[in-house]
């Protein structure tokens, strides 16, 4: 088996007792490189005043990864920048909040060549190397240029948006042309996939050739729809595990016989919380009986705070929550509880077991992985209900979920109502056909089929 060398913007050695506020990218690159023999590369996550290229390697868990610290300017004008202000939005379907500077671009051209010039260096042999989201789109192109030989796969973690949506990058173009020094590309969904190849089709003409593959001039790439999994046992295992059912009587204590519906994302516009907040009031608003009788747990470490958009969202939510919380807690219930940090995975294991209704809203996601995780973690003998955004990736293999549209409070409400009087039977049998797709498209399987479809690329480069 190729050494696997990954490369994301974010490393994240695997730790039990880690705050789980790290997004479901590094829980699955830290699985996915337990088994496999292999480096993780990527951004320390600290800044340092002047940029050495110094690489920290560490071993922890069966995991080795190679970390760099970055300038304040590079964290400034890539990450927080055309990372975040620029393409997230944009990949997310919210050209409303994209900004488009041009120092943030010179940036994201640094970083990535920084990037390439540091760990470059690291590839042997018939390594596979294997670059993760939309931090690095250009990577492949930065390696190319020093010489590396080696398959290159791309994996985006995000959603890839409608072609008239990405024409509003003004270097679209250039983005999609650097993707032709990879040899495949993946993405979470087929719906991804198809806007991807309608951009391919009518910006640059291209279609697929007999092989499967794209070409233009000499580089050339193939596609692949691979949603990403979690390690549906092992997160089983971890719910009832004793820190997991610790977490859980904590919980069902302080629920006091109340039903517990749960949230868990990153502070982030796209995970459509203040849509949820609004459609949970809305069946608060229909079903007065019920006051006092359930509650919603949302959990949100912030993300990405120095970002005006992430700013504005964590105010509307602490302004709406204090609003509902306002207007219909009693001297003994309070309707939401909103927490404002990350907790162990074993802990929220415990609390996703304790859940009645797991409810992920998100307007837009490449994948959620909380959606498999809450499928994971449930008791088979009396399961919970996981409502789910159509708009989610993991709708497509999540069919049995309770699915909602998360721009409308009424079928949040709707659907809040229809879980919580849900009978077992019903809970039992949809639950299993999800813990099915959980257990058997799971990380070991995305891994799997990436990297079988990378090694078939020939080696022509
Ligand atoms: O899954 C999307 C993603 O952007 C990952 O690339 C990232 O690791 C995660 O969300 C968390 O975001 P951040 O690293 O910006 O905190």
């Amino acid at each position: 088996m190729s050494r696997l060398i990954i490369v994301s913007n974010r490393v994240q050695p695997p730790a039990d007792t880690a705050p789980a506020n790290q997004g479901g990218l590094a829980v699955a690159l830290a699985s996915a490189l337990r088994e496999h023999d292999g480096i993780w590369c990527g951004w320390s996550g600290e800044t340092t005043d002047v940029f050495t290229g110094d690489i920290r390697m560490q071993t922890a868990a069966g995991v080795t990864t190679a970390t760099i610290d970055l300038e304040e300017q590079d964290v400034e004008e890539y990450y927080n920048g055309f990372a975040n202000r620029t393409l997230w939005p944009l990949l997310h379907h919210r050209t409303d909040l994209a900004e488009h500077e041009r120092e943030f671009a010179g940036g994201y051209e640094r970083v990535n060549q920084r990037f390439a010039d540091i760990f470059a260096p690291l590839i042997e042999g018939d390594d596979l190397v294997w670059v993760h989201d939309y931090h690095l789109f250009p990577l492949g192109r930065d390696l190319r240029q020093l010489g590396v030989r080696n398959r290159i796969g791309f994996f985006l973690h995000t959603p890839w948006p409608p072609t008239q949506l990405l024409l509003s990058l003004p270097s679209h173009r250039t983005l999609v042309e650097s993707l032709f020094d990879y040899d495949l590309i993946g993405f979470q969904t087929e719906e991804w996939l198809n806007n991807f190849e309608h951009y391919l089709s009518t910006e640059l003409g291209l279609e697929p050739n007999a092989d499967g593959e794209y070409r233009l001039g000499e580089r050339s790439f193939r596609v692949l729809a691979c949603p990403i999994g979690i390690d549906g046992e092992e997160f089983a295992e971890l719910s009832r595990s004793p820190a997991a059912r610790y977490s859980r009587y904590r919980m069902k204590q302080s629920a006091t016989g109340r039903d517990l519906i749960v949230g868990v994302d990153r502070l982030d516009y796209s995970k459509g919380l203040e849509e949820r907040f609004l459609g949970y009031e809305r069946f608060l608003a229909n079903n007065p009986e019920q006051h006092s009788e359930v509650f919603l747990l949302q959990i949100a470490p912030p993300s990405r705070g120095e970002v005006e958009s992430y700013q504005a969202i964590r105010s509307t939510l602490d302004a709406l929550s204090g609003r509902i919380n306002g207007n219909y807690a009693d001297i003994d219930w309070v309707p939401i509880r909103y927490v404002n940090q990350g907790y162990p995975r074993a802990k929220l294991a415990g609390i996703y077991r304790a859940a009645k209704i797991g409810l992920v809203t998100p307007l837009r996601d490449g994948m959620n992985l909380v959606a498999k995780e809450y499928v994971a973690a449930q008791d088979p003998e009396d399961p919970g209900v996981l409502i789910l955004s159509r708009f989610a990736g993991a709708a497509a293999q999540l069919k049995d979920a309770v699915l909602v549209n998360p721009y409308s409070s009424d079928d949040i409400a709707d659907g809040i109502s229809q879980a919580l009087t849900m009978r077992r039977g019903e809970r039992t049998a949809r639950w299993e056909a999800m813990m099915h797709n959980v257990t058997t498209e799971n990380v070991a399987w995305w891994l799997r089929r990436f990297t079988d479809a990378l090694e078939k690329r020939p080696t022509t480069r």
